[in-house]
């Protein structure tokens, strides 16, 4: 099996180079799943995938994951299709499982404003958890608008616009293996 791993792409007219290869998101994933399996080892947490941008950080996470757990699904939106945050959280679909008295672990693909996230840990605290915990692949400390606590962090990046491992732009890109960054703008998006 072979991955999709260009080492430039054009998506919906913008070019974006290579930012993180996949050597270095399998070796940063296994030392995160090291971490949870030691934290959470005598805890049952649920995971909680925020679609759609999580979906292939979970998926390879929780193949490092070694000790007992449950899985479930949030889906969120807030960027529509644009390249900035609307301000606005849509919720798209409730969680399915009961989360009162259980450790949950919120995992996501990115925090960049901290908008979704806070939401998520408003809207999760509602249902009583034990604890809620989180996990993001990619934090843009420099473009943070609202406090969240982050347990766990893959990567701090600059306040760029990432593609790629799940993250879209205007919805497509997310089945790139890697991680791209943008290049260039198209010339009438100035
Ligand atoms: C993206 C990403 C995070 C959020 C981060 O989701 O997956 O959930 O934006 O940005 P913030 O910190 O400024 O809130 P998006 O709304 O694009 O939906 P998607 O996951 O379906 O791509």
């Amino acid at each position: 099996m072979s991955f999709y791993q260009p080492e430039s792409i054009t998506c919906n007219g913008s070019t974006f180079r290579l930012f993180i290869s996949r050597e270095q998101l399998e070796s940063r994933i296994a030392a995160l799943a090291d971490e949870i399996n030691r934290d959470f080892a005598e805890k049952k947490p649920i995971f909680i995938g925020i679609l759609n941008g999580a979906f292939i950080f979970l998926a390879d996470l929780m193949r490092h994951v070694s000790i007992p757990c449950e899985v479930d699904f949030f889906k969120l939106s807030s960027y529509g299709d644009e390249k900035v945050s609307s301000g606005r959280v849509t919720e798209l679909k409730d969680l399915d499982a009961d989360i009162q008295g259980r450790h949950v672990v919120l995992i996501e693909d990115i925090v960049d404003t901290g908008l979704s996230m806070k939401y998520m840990i408003n809207r999760l605290n509602e249902k009583k958890p034990a604890s809620v915990s989180v996990v993001t692949l990619l934090h843009k400390p420099d473009a943070s608008r609202h406090e969240v606590e982050l347990d766990y962090i893959g990567f701090e990046i600059p306040t760029l616009f990432v593609l790629g491992y799940g993250m879209d732009y205007a919805q497509e890109g997310r089945n790139l293996a890697q991680i791209y960054v943008i290049e260039e703008e198209p010339e009438n998006n100035s």
